[in-house]
């Protein structure tokens, strides 16, 4: 689904090369799994797991039942939804929260409204109207969704519990997209601390696992096994936007 920071795009070539580096029957895990535009690209045995309850609740629940969300969703219910969640079915609020909202972004704009729009080509005045629907796009996520990650597990849990509640199995695979350094954040969580976050991952390669991190940049001087230059919706970077060029961003193999 659309998700603010998402890998739908581009989460191809990531599960290509973590599947040249994966070992026969090794487990896959990904702490910050959001929209699973790695996961659902990954061969089993998998787990995902993420802070965002309504996000969790609906993967679990696209995953294992033959539940869809329903797509009547006034900009009324939106605002509701945004204000008083605990009155909804949280695995609908998890769909509705980012395929709704501009960008992906946790009840950002609502979107719902939007049918067509004026796309306006590089060098043309003229504007070509395109059919834009949102509500159907839910949909077709919703449907993509339950395709590529059915029978998958998900896990409502702080990456920083998962090891000690027997979560990673020994010589995993993981795969982390965490909040990146500079960026607009996540609304579960509370404030991420980055030094933790790398310092956690350096453990986990001691204790035997495989570990990949998707980021911009890295304090440490680890391989670049990927990169390529993003146009994200959480460019909040003040570095990035004054100088007016789009972030690259890296996969590094933590060593
Ligand atoms: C960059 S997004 C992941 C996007 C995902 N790769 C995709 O394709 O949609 C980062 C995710 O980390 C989650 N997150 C933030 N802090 C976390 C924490 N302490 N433990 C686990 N997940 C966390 C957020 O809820 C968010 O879904």
């Amino acid at each position: 689904m659309q998700y603010q920071g998402g890998k739908y795009m581009g989460g191809n070539h990531i599960a290509k090369i973590l599947t040249e580096h994966r070992k026969p029957g090794q487990w896959y895990i990904e702490p910050f799994c959001g929209g699973c535009g790695v996961l659902g690209r990954m061969a089993f045995p998998r787990l995902g797991a993420d802070v965002n309850p309504y996000l969790v609740a609906y993967l679990q629940k696209i995953s294992s039942t033959d539940w869809m969300p329903s797509v009547d969703v006034s900009r009324e219910i939106f605002n509701d939804m945004k204000t008083n969640p605990e009155n909804y079915d949280p695995a609908w609020v998890g769909i509705v929260g980012c395929a709704l909202s501009f960008s992906g972004k946790w009840f950002g704009s609502y979107t719902g409204h939007i049918k067509k729009y004026q796309e306006i080509k590089r060098g043309s005045r003229k504007g070509e109207i395109r059919k834009y629907d949102e509500k159907k796009k839910m949909l077709k996520s919703a449907e993509r969704d339950k395709k590529l990650l059915k029978y998958s597990a998900f896990v409502l849990k702080d990456y920083r519990t998962l090891d000690a509640e027997g979560y990673i199995p020994p010589e995993s695979l993981i795969y982390c997209d965490p909040p990146y350094k500079g960026t607009a954040g996540y609304p579960f969580g509370g404030d991420f601390d980055h030094d933790a976050f790398w310092q956690w991952c350096i453990n986990m390669v001691y204790k035997g696992h495989t570990v990949f991190v998707s980021e911009y940049s890295c304090p440490h001087d680890f391989e670049v096994v990927w990169e390529r230059k993003r146009s994200s919706s959480l460019s909040n970077n003040k570095e990035y936007n004054a100088m007016k060029t789009r972030p690259t961003e890296k996969l590094f193999k933590i060593s």
